[in-house]
């Protein structure tokens, strides 16, 4: 019997990441490591990095830096390093941080546990930055019902090769490779065999799902997942606005547990900012995609990520930008200063925008989306929408006559992705979903109360969009 040992993994960066620790921690739990609720009670401890922008790379190396003292406490303790910044730094982080004692790249999340297996034995420190995926992900486990949660990720393909001149992932992540229909069938029944209502398809450019591999489209993946019993909702990112098809966005008129919201990221309003961060595609045509996509779900939600600061944007680009997010008024939207990544085409570009001016931009472009996304959380107020229930709220009010107001609070999601805390009757459970009537609308949020007689554990019959 192997002893029991602790796993605590500290995840930085992407929905991706997310997805490779839970299979990080599925293929350690066959060691015996159950989960640390922190480093200092943990016997192996994995940092899972993220190097898109320069401020995931820097935290990656502060909580690595923070773990010498633990080491020093503990020199059993063993230290793993994984995702995008283990895979571009590979062997230089063993001289950078001498207390790591693994490093493994984007491709070799599946054989952690192997390698933990012989560090545990030798001692050793081991390097594994190889590209190749090995063999074929092993089958989803959960050892206890439910342990995962309600809402789960299944990676649908690794890699991206658009090279937009600003991103890193082609030279971490590698080029594109999709995983055939059949095992994301398979792994979408595991989990929802383990509990889960709802499950996210996950890659870099899923629009581009199979066309390298000759694969069926996205959209018909999409429709293979909608025919899996017991699955309540599906959600996909990340979008990219090229590829977006008249098939794919017909897919929210047609396919009933697909989620009424697309996150596309546009990164700049500017058809010469767009053209030089190698997009390939213009503003005309991402506002043509938008009125597509409301023609056939009219309230679909519409997420974005935009660059501010990219190389030589000029006021007046800036200004294309503000317009444009003026124009298609995004339910949601993440913004970040543009950092140069090494290797990138970007990097090398001229005309620098100052850091005082990429954050003036980063604040005037975010006080603009707060406004908008607070007015579109007010129309929903008196609404009543169908929240698939996640779990307990795990913030409570903190005035004790609010707690007292909202005892048993729940938290769930609306089909837009907007989180809603609720207070329900008995009968609420995760993984149903039951109609909530908001009443409250906060910057980040909305608040209700389930309507009565509501609580129905199946997706929202009748309620689908509308086909163009
Ligand atoms: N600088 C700033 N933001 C970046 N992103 C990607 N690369 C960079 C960079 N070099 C942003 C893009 C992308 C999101 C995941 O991160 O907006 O969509
Ligand atoms: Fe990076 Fe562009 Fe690929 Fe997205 S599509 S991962 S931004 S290169």
């Amino acid at each position: 019997m192997t002893a029991r040992k602790a796993v605590f993994i500290e995840t930085i960066g992407c929905q991706m990441n997310v997805y490779d620790t839970e299979r990080i921690a599925e293929g350690l739990r066959a060691l015996g490591y159950a989960t640390a609720s922190s480093p200092e009670k943990a016997d192996l401890i994995i940092a899972n990095t993220c190097s898109v922008r320069e401020k995931a790379e820097q935290k990656a190396f502060s909580f690595l830096g923070r773990l010498n003292r633990l080491k020093k406490s503990n020199p059993r303790l063993i230290i793993g390093v994984g995702g995008c910044v283990a895979q571009q730094e590979g062997r230089r982080i063993l001289r950078r941080v001498p207390h790591v004692d693994l490093v493994f790249g984007t491709a070799a999340v599946d054989r952690v546990p192997a390698a933990v297996a012989k560090i545990e034995k030798n001692r050793c420190r081991i390097v594994d930055v190889a590209m190749h995926d090995g063999a074929a992900a092993p089958p989803r486990r959960c050892d206890t019902p439910m342990e995962g949660g309600v809402s789960r990720f299944v990676t649908i393909m690794r890699g991206c090769e658009n090279y937009c001149t600003y991103c890193i992932v082609p030279l971490v992540r590698g080029s594109e490779k999709s995983r055939p229909p059949a095992a994301v069938i398979q792994e979408v029944k595991d989990l929802v065999r383990c509990g889960a209502a709802e499950v996210t398809l996950l890659g870099q450019n899923v629009n581009s799902y199979g066309r390298k591999e000759g694969l069926p489209a996205f959209s018909d993946l999409l429709e293979q997942v909608n025919a899996v019993d017991g699955l309540l909702r599906i959600r996909f990112t990340t979008s990219h606005p090229k590829d977006l098809t008249d098939e794919l966005a017909a897919c929210f008129g047609r396919l009933e547990k697909l989620c009424r919201h697309i996150h596309l990221p546009v990164q700049s309003g500017s058809d010469d900012v767009l053209r030089r961060m190698n997009r390939r595609y213009t503003r005309a045509r991402y506002l043509e995609r938008i009125a597509l996509l409301r023609r056939i779900c009219p309230d679909i939600a519409v997420t974005s990520d935009v660059i501010v600061g990219f190389p030589g944007e000029t006021e007046a680009a800036f200004a294309d930008t503000m317009d444009l997010v003026r124009q298609v008024r995004f339910d949601n939207l993440f913004a970040f200063k543009y950092s140069d990544r090494p290797g990138t085409r970007a990097a090398g570009y001229g005309n620098k925008v100052p850091e005082d001016v990429k954050s003036e931009r980063l604040e005037r472009l975010l006080n603009l989306q707060a406004e908008m996304t607070r007015e579109k959380n007010e129309n929903k107020t008196g609404a009543v929408l169908p929240v698939l229930v996640e779990g307990k709220n795990r913030k409570p009010p903190r005035t004790a006559s609010a707690a007292v107001s909202s005892a048993g609070e729940w938290t769930g999601r609306t089909t837009c992705n907007r989180i809603v805390h609720f207070a329900g009757p008995e009968g609420v459970r995760p993984a149903g979903v039951v109609d909530v009537r908001i009443d409250k609308a906060l910057a980040h949020s909305l608040r209700g109360r389930v309507v009565e007689n509501a609580v129905h554990h199946h997706p929202a019959k009748g309620k689908k969009c509308h086909a163009a």
